[in-house]
């Protein structure tokens, strides 16, 4: 250990509070604190190299050196660092930001952008802009909102509701009440036993026709849903499921909210995941990739008619009284701007459609791993089910934690992956080239390896 990394150590112990991280075993084993980066690499205070299999959250796309987003940002820096929005004001990065998000979702025929800081809060002002949107057009009843086991939308009060994981609820009282929680439509962990996935995404449907039913359509305002369900472990839908989730929706009158804060801008293949599913959302919110994360920047895109319920609203009461300070930030603005101009000049959505087939296929030949129960992804985002029993698709107990190990093991061997339950995830920076891929997978491969060594030492597995 380093002294460098000991004081280091030793002062993040001593004052951050670490999000997502168990708070106890942090203070025995301290951090890993990255100070540099390069390409799809980081390097840590010790000068080990680790190739980040998971662009930080899910969110680094153009990797950690992108030198024209730091020219972007100190151009903007020197020229107005700061300007705010509200009360019409404007700036131009934020302008040109709102066109540029218009222009790349026109299939979808958006009307208007409001900007945020995160992907957290996209969600929650989405939900505040359909409440209002359906008090101005006089169908207040119009409250509840759907959302699915394993779904992630963030943390905050109401974003953190519409989550559907049981530990970001726990001891937090949420969620709040009007969210209906429907089902996840993963085949392999919710198909019954001898279940066609035709057949599962029936049932699933007919469930969430029946709660719509139940709860009355005229009191249900939307439905919250990631068309791959990221942090709820790398959920790629059961075929056929968007389809017909649409189309129950439109039926009775729901609106469909595509949080696109990990998929967006080519993670899956497309530029968004609604067109690699086939759905064409009323709202629609963006992060993370929209600034390849160089600064925090989010939106949620609003539809023509929504818009027009909003604008209703503000002349009833003389404001659209909602906005945040940093709302379309113009250096944060600049950077998305210069990132979403990189991915079209670069064509980043082509070169994820061509290195995609040599990802999905090293990551389908690691099913055969005895540790892997399933391997799935789709684009350039992925996961290994980590199972004791493959047959009967059983977990590891949570004393046995095989998930945490191959984790674990990965970093040891310079990879960064994340478990998240059972499931190891993957989504490296779209910049990623097949050599590197194969890199990702060798070490994955090392880890999985020294994982199920560590299991059969312990009997865990036999
Ligand atoms: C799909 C999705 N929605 C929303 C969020 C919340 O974004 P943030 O952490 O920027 O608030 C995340 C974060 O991982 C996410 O994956």
């Amino acid at each position: 250990m380093t002294a460098n990394h000991d004081l280091n150590a030793r002062r993040d112990i001593a004052a951050v509070l670490h999000p997502y991280t168990n708070l106890d075993k942090h203070a025995e084993a301290g951090p890993v604190v990255m100070t540099k980066g390069s390409g799809v690499y980081v390097e840590d205070d010790q000068g080990r190299r680790y190739l980040e299999g998971m662009s930080g959250l899910w969110s680094t796309s153009l990797g950690f050196s992108e030198p024209r987003l730091v020219d972007a940002a100190h151009r903007q820096m020197q020229a107005l660092p700061y300007y705010q929005i509200f009360g019409g004001r404007s700036t131009e990065p934020a302008i040109e930001l709102a066109d540029r998000l218009l222009g790349l979702t026109r299939e979808f025929g958006y009307d208007k952008v409001l900007f945020a800081n995160s992907g957290s809060e996209a969600n929650d002002q989405a939900v505040k802009l359909i409440w209002y949107y359906f008090n101005a057009i006089g169908q207040p009843r119009k409250k509840k909102l759907i959302a699915r086991t394993r779904g992630y939308h963030g943390v905050t009060v109401m974003a953190g509701s519409l989550t559907g994981i049981p530990t970001n609820h726990a001891d937090f009282d949420l969620p709040v009440d009007r969210v209906l929680r429907t089902d996840c439509p993963s085949h392999y962990h919710y198909g019954e036993p001898g279940e066609s996935e035709a057949a599962f995404v029936d049932r699933i449907i007919g469930n969430l026709e029946a709660l719509i039913e139940r709860e009355g359509a005229d009191t249900i305002a939307a439905f919250f849903a990631e068309p791959v369900q990221g942090s709820g472990g790398v959920i790629v839908p059961a075929a056929g499921y968007m389809a017909k989730l649409q189309a129950v929706l439109r039926r009775h009158g729901i609106l469909l909210v595509a949080d696109e804060v990990i998929c967006g801008f080519g993670r899956t293949g497309r530029m968004f995941g609604s067109q690699t599913f086939g759905i064409t959302p009323d709202l629609m919110t963006v992060a993370k990739a929209m600034s390849s994360s160089y600064l925090p920047i989010s939106a949620t895109l609003v539809s023509k008619a929504v818009y027009d319920g909003v604008l209703a609203g503000s002349r009833k009461h003389g404001v659209f009284a909602h906005g945040v300070t940093y709302a379309g930030h113009p250096v944060c603005s600049a950077v998305a701007n210069e990132t979403l101009k990189i991915y079209e000049e670069r064509d980043i959505v082509g070169h994820v459609g061509r290195v995609s087939p040599h990802f999905m296929n090293r990551l389908q030949r690691l099913g055969e791993h005895p540790l892997v129960g399933q391997a799935r992804g789709v684009g350039l985002i992925g996961a290994l089910e980590i199972v004791k029993d493959k047959a009967a698709r059983a977990a590891f107990a949570p004393s046995e934690p095989v998930g945490a190990m191959v984790q674990n093991l990965a970093l040891a061997n310079g990879l960064v992956v994340r478990a998240i339950r059972d499931a190891v995830a993957i989504c490296p920076p779209l910049i990623i080239t097949e050599s590197q891929i194969d890199e990702l997978f060798d070490k994955l491969t090392l880890a999985l390896n020294g994982a199920l060594a560590h299991a059969r030492a312990q009997a865990w597995i036999a």
